[in-house]
């Protein structure tokens, strides 16, 4: 069957790439009164993939579904309005989607009034959008990270007029302040402090599915953290693809990330982390933040992404293998003792045995103390998709192998220097493997796992460790 798809807003790749000059402006989110009821006795269920910043934008939606009267489901066959929102950063991440949309047919077959949507990075891509309307005609509705505020007319339109909704922009829109949230957690919290990417990494679909790099007001941030330490929030992580070019769009003044860490240390929540850094715009003033400011953790999730300049060049990561030691050994200089985490990446196209064994090199130098690692996936847009690429699948296998070897020991090694300390644990909830043992974060990020009762959930306790393990540490409460 052909389907009209021209009253359709589909995602358009060479729009996406564009970077304009025009101001952001920013909006406050509204909901018209008769919005606020359609959901009333019914219920949903948001299902994410991806990184914080799409669990962010979940609990956003999230928060604009409670608003509509909707209540919060785990049971697929309880929902009146299932949405997937999907991530894009590996083809792996995508086959998952795809699987579920698959399962979901049957449900949406037994109940043909069920809302099946689509959102997130996978909705804006021009190839995923063609194939949902294609061969997933039992989703109906599609809208992308640019126009999440919308879901509420979205949701009318396809409750009451029956017809699909793909509503996909390619460019950004504005900022939408006062955006509702359901937030997952009652003692930590994301806060986006920007959006978009401008640094065209040549494997990365990020700056195509999530625009320019555009930063909230700092009076909005500052406001929105005061609200959570009223809450009883201890725990904030702000939210970038690249929060180190945080300010770098405002025209105005030159107020950036280091600033805003001052700023924000003044609020009162005790603990404030951010993701994710990019080397090439992690400057002295942020450093300095870290060092001056009691709230800022002493964590750093630095992506390297390649030890071989060769490569790194490909990648187009604007720095070399001895420039990033260079910054790494500074930020060690200015904070001393902070845990340094990284992502990387082995495979990309034309990396030779010799550019591995450089990322190798590096990864002994570095000292990190944890990392994700990934095998290179191609991204159907992206320049390094058209990159000749030769390696053997089971020599990329290998190399991620090898290199999750060194990542470990890394761990180890991090962990181990907490060895008799005592350490400062939020306290999150019953460990995942043992639930007579709670679990916790240190300000260095590592997990620790002690006897205590419940009642210590929430709080901020100190914990002496007894026994260092590879990916955990076991302690005891100190009183
Ligand atoms: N293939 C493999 N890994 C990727 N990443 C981003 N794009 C790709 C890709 N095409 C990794 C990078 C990034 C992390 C979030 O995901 O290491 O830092
Ligand atoms: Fe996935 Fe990147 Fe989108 Fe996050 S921003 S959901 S990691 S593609």
């Amino acid at each position: 069957m052909d389907i009209d798809v021209s009253k359709y807003f589909k995602p358009n790749l060479n729009e996406a790439r564009k970077r304009s000059r025009k101001d952001v402006p920013h909006d406050q989110f509204h909901l018209d009164e008769q919005l606020k009821t359609i959901g009333h006795g019914k219920k949903y269920l948001i299902d994410t993939y991806g990184c914080q910043a799409n669990e962010a934008d979940g609990e956003t939606m999230a928060g604009i579904l409670s608003l509509m009267g909707f209540e919060k489901t785990n049971q697929e066959k309880e929902a009146s309005v299932i949405i997937i929102n999907t991530c894009a950063i590996r083809e792996n991440a995508e086959n998952r989607v795809w699987g579920e949309l698959g399962r979901l047919k049957a449900l949406k077959r037994d109940n043909p009034d069920l809302i099946l949507g689509v959102s997130g990075c996978m909705a804006q891509e021009e190839n995923v959008v063609n194939r949902i309307l294609k061969k997933f005609q039992h989703v109906d509705l599609v809208f992308g990270t640019h126009n999440i505020d919308q879901l509420p007319q979205y949701i009318q339109t396809a409750m009451f007029s029956k017809e699909r909704v793909i509503e996909v922009f390619s460019q950004e829109g504005n900022i939408v302040e006062n955006l509702p949230k359901n937030r997952n957690h009652t003692k930590k919290a994301w806060v986006n402090i920007m959006f978009g990417c401008d640094e065209f990494c040549t494997y990365c679909i990020v700056p195509y599915t999530r625009g320019k790099e555009r930063s909230r007001l700092r009076e909005d941030i500052i406001e929105e953290l005061t609200e959570l330490k009223s809450l009883g929030y201890l725990e904030v992580t702000l939210l970038g693809q690249n929060v180190n070019a945080y300010g770098k769009d405002f025209k105005t003044n030159d107020y950036t990330f280091g600033d805003l860490l001052r700023d924000l240390d003044t609020v009162g929540i005790p603990r404030i982390r951010f993701t994710t850094s990019h080397p090439h715009d992690l400057d002295l003033k942020t450093m300095e933040a870290i060092r001056d400011c009691d709230s800022i953790m002493p964590f750093f999730h630095l992506p390297v992404q390649s030890g071989s300049s060769s490569v790194l060049k490909k990648m187009n990561r604007h720095y070399t293998k001895e420039t990033y030691l260079d910054k790494l050994k500074q930020l060690r200089e200015i904070v001393p003792g902070i845990s340094v985490t990284t992502d990387i990446i082995v495979g990309f196209p034309g990396e030779t045995d010799e550019d591995f064994l450089d990322t190798l090199d590096l990864v002994e130098k570095a000292k990190f103390e944890g990392a994700f690692t990934f095998i290179y996936s191609p991204r159907e847009g992206t320049p390094a998709a058209k990159f000749k690429d030769d390696l053997d699948p089971q020599v990329k296998k290998e190399r991620l192998y090898k290199l999750n070897e060194l990542v470990n020991q890394g761990y180890l090694e991090g962990n181990q220097r907490f060895q008799d300390e005592v350490v400062e644990v939020l306290v999150d909830g019953p460990s995942k493997n043992n639930p007579e043992i709670l679990a916790g974060y240190t300000p260095h990020q590592k997990l620790v796992n002690f006897k205590a009762p419940e009642t210590y959930i929430g709080k901020i306790v100190k914990v002496k460790i007894k026994e260092v393990k590879t990916w955990y540490m076991m302690g005891e409460i100190v009183q």
